[in-house]
């Protein structure tokens, strides 16, 4: 596989090799073959705007409706700005040739990258769009494997289908800066925020889940999902969603200030030829994908500054190596640990998560940490030797209140 995806390769390699999956470039090939013509491209922010480029879904549904040989089902996937489908049929009617029937509806992908099989194979729901009855049908045929096993299916109009990708991601990054707000909150007031989001957790309104105070989110979906959603909503005069998630942008990219600024503070001031080792690459654990991803973009910003940061990730190095390769990539946590003057957590992978603090203090020039994922254990880290800094808690006073404890 060109990406890392825990599962996938066992799975493409079965059905490669049953005959049943192939792949081709050839456009004319894949349609002939073909009922159901499912556009999964890609839709990136705009260079210079919010806005989504919807050049490459356009492309590919034209292209699809050019080529067509017989009649087809096509099936948007891709994450896109509400109304872009009925924008895209109108595309096809044209492009489709004279004889020939095509259909568009809409059916968003929620898979998450890291979970990505099973999230495929056992997926929460499916929703449908803007199908007619025989569409729905052949989308009932085609999801009947998980449909059998009591998957919810929701079939909906055309521009709830778009909403309903783009508004559950921008719930779920609302929950993550609404979670770093409160531990900016808790860090004042001497609170501990995971304790917090514990508590919370436990209301099943709330969930647990998408409520860890760091680093914030980043990744190839979130960060872009949310700024498509901030410029169509104000192109369709309903401003509140956009002033609500321009703040919540403005909360996430500020927790990378933040982690960058306490760093410098950790380094006394500058971090000019200090050394920093930085753990994790990715935007976050069980992939390879850097795209938007904080942890890249606080080292890349500390070795703007003059300092040797030396990045280890378990499965991104080569990714990270390709966006930014003035960076330094060590082939080991080891290796990026030794002589750090400051340590960085910055992706939460297991391997990170389990680190040996006694191990690792003697191959760092200081025991300084700052576990911007808070998936550290403080107390185990701290009892080492290490000063730890997370986010969202008043470490002293939780040092104080443990001891005292620990005293009783
Ligand atoms: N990555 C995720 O976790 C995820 C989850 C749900 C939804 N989505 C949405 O799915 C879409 C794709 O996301 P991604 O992360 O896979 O993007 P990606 O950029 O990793 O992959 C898109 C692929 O489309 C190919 N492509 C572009 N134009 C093409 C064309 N005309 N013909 C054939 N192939 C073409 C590119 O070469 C690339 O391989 C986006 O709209 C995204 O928002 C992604």
């Amino acid at each position: 596989m060109p990406f890392f995806e825990p599962g996938l390769p066992e799975l493409i390699r079965t059905h490669v090799a049953s005959g049943r999956l192939r792949f081709t470039t050839d456009i004319a090939e894949a349609t002939a073959l073909s009922d159901v013509h499912f556009i999964c491209v890609g839709t990136p922010q705009q260079r210079g705007s919010n806005a989504a480029n919807l050049s490459y879904v356009e492309d590919a549904t034209a292209a699809v409706a050019r080529s067509l040989t017989h009649d087809g089902l096509i099936v948007g996937k891709s994450t896109v700005p509400v109304g872009t489908a009925m924008r895209l049929r109108s595309i096809i009617g044209d492009a489709t040739p004279p004889g020939i029937s095509s259909e568009l509806i809409w059916n968003p992908e929620f898979l998450r990258e890291g979970k990505a099989v099973a999230d495929t194979l056992t997926p929460d729901r499916i929703v449908i769009g803007g199908t007619s009855p025989r569409s729905e049908a052949t989308m009932r045929e085609v999801y009947a494997l998980p449909l059998s096993t009591g998957t919810p299916i929701v079939v909906c109009d055309l521009p709830t289908a778009e909403l309903v990708k783009v508004s559950a991601n921008a719930f779920l990054a609302t929950k993550i800066s609404f979670i770093n707000a409160i531990a900016e909150v808790c860090e004042a007031a001497g609170a501990d925020v995971s304790v917090l989001a514990d508590a919370l957790g436990h209301d099943v309104r709330i969930g647990r889940q998408f409520l860890n105070a760091g680093l914030g989110f980043g990744g190839g979906c979130l960060p872009k999902d949310i700024r498509a959603l901030i410029h169509r909503s104000r192109e369709l005069g309903a401003t509140k969603a956009a002033e609500l998630l321009q703040q919540v942008d403005e909360i996430n990219m500020a927790q990378r200030q933040d982690i960058i600024q306490r760093a410098i503070e950790a380094c006394g001031g500058s971090v000019l030829n200090r050394r920093i080792g930085v753990l994790g690459a990715a935007f976050k654990p069980l992939t390879d994908d850097v795209r938007d991803s904080p942890a890249l973009n606080v080292a890349a910003a500390l070795h703007l500054r003059g300092a040797q940061v030396v990045v280890f990730d378990p499965e991104a190095t080569e990714t990270a190596r390709r966006m930014f390769p003035t960076l330094s990539y060590a082939d080991s946590l080891d290796e990026a640990v030794a002589g750090a003057d400051v340590l960085l957590v910055l992706t939460e992978w297991e391997e990170f998560r389990t680190m040996d603090p006694a191990r690792l203090l003697a191959l760092v020039s200081d025991p300084v940490v700052i576990d911007a994922r808070n998936c550290l254990d403080a107390v185990a880290w701290r009892a080492a030797g290490w000063s730890l800094t997370g986010l969202g808690a008043n470490s002293r006073e939780i040092d104080v209140v443990r001891e005292l404890v620990g005293a009783v």
